[in-house]
């Protein structure tokens, strides 16, 4: 970055803190809480989750636009290599309901994308991401997968239930303190990429979840919404060999060639 970029935006920053402070006219107690909260936050290992709650979306919306969405704290790259027919990687005992995401990667002309690779993650039931919380086992409800020769996938998962931030620490008590509540709707996260192509980064949400209106971390938009069918007949289950209920859904995702 250039000295004139950073004394730029960082200078506009500084200006318009001191403006806040000023319009809210903040006392000693207030500046000192604050300090010691930033401290605090760092020491946390936090700062990742405060910057991607309230910041990235914007960063997000000004260098990746319609299709695309946060990244959030927790990508882990070298997921496994997943084979046909796809299942991300879950415990025999894994809760939630069967999801069976089907869909195409195109090019934002519309041109399928045959091998395109998908690298998928999301959070189990109970909000915990492996390999970097405890509790689900390394890898899990993680995987790399390409699409086929017409630029097709499906790949078998969990719904992920609405989801809330990790609590405990610095995060939580700031949005206790705000009154705010620490929800995202449930998200499976993608990074879709292809040669010649700048790589995609997104979520899928599904329909009815109550926090779609106020993600705390801003990060839906309408095109990243889609809406669950049920299958619940003997026969279906029976075609799919699964012993209970699942739904299925499909996306379209879309890249953008590279210049040049
Ligand atoms: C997430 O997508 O999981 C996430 C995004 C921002 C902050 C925390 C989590
Ligand atoms: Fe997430």
């Amino acid at each position: 970055m250039s000295t004139e970029r950073v004394a730029t935006v960082v200078g506009d920053l500084i200006k318009r803190i001191n403006d806040a402070i000023d319009e809210h006219e903040v006392t000693y107690d207030e500046y000192h809480a604050a300090m010691n909260y930033l401290i605090r936050l760092g020491e946390a290992g936090e700062w990742p989750l405060f910057l991607d709650v309230f910041f990235e979306h914007t960063v997000e919306r000004l260098n990746q636009g319609e299709g695309g969405t946060i990244e959030g704290p927790y990508y882990v790259p070298d997921a496994p290599w997943l084979e046909r027919p796809y299942v991300l990687p879950q415990r025999d005992d894994e809760k939630g309901d069967v999801l069976i995401l089907s869909g195409t990667v195109r090019s934002t002309g519309g041109r399928p994308i045959p091998g395109a690779v998908l690298d998928m993650w999301q959070a189990d039931a109970d909000t915990y991401y492996s390999n970097v919380q405890e509790g689900p086992p390394p890898y899990n409800l993680r995987g790399r997968m390409t699409a086929d020769d017409n630029g097709e996938f499906e790949v078998r998962t969990i719904v992920p239930p609405s989801y809330h931030l990790p609590r405990g620490g610095p995060m939580e008590e700031l949005l206790n303190a705000a009154g705010w509540h620490d929800f995202r709707p449930g998200h499976l996260h993608f990074i879709v990429s292809a040669d010649g192509y700048t790589p995609l980064i997104t979520q899928l949400y599904f329909e009815g979840d109550r926090y779609l209106d106020s993600d705390v971390a801003s990060a839906v938009k309408p095109e990243l919404v889609l809406s669950l069918r049920k299958h619940d007949s003997p026969e279906e289950m029976e075609e799919r060999g699964l012993k209970k209920p699942f739904f299925t859904t499909s996306h379209e995702f879309r890249l953008k060639p590279q210049d040049g």
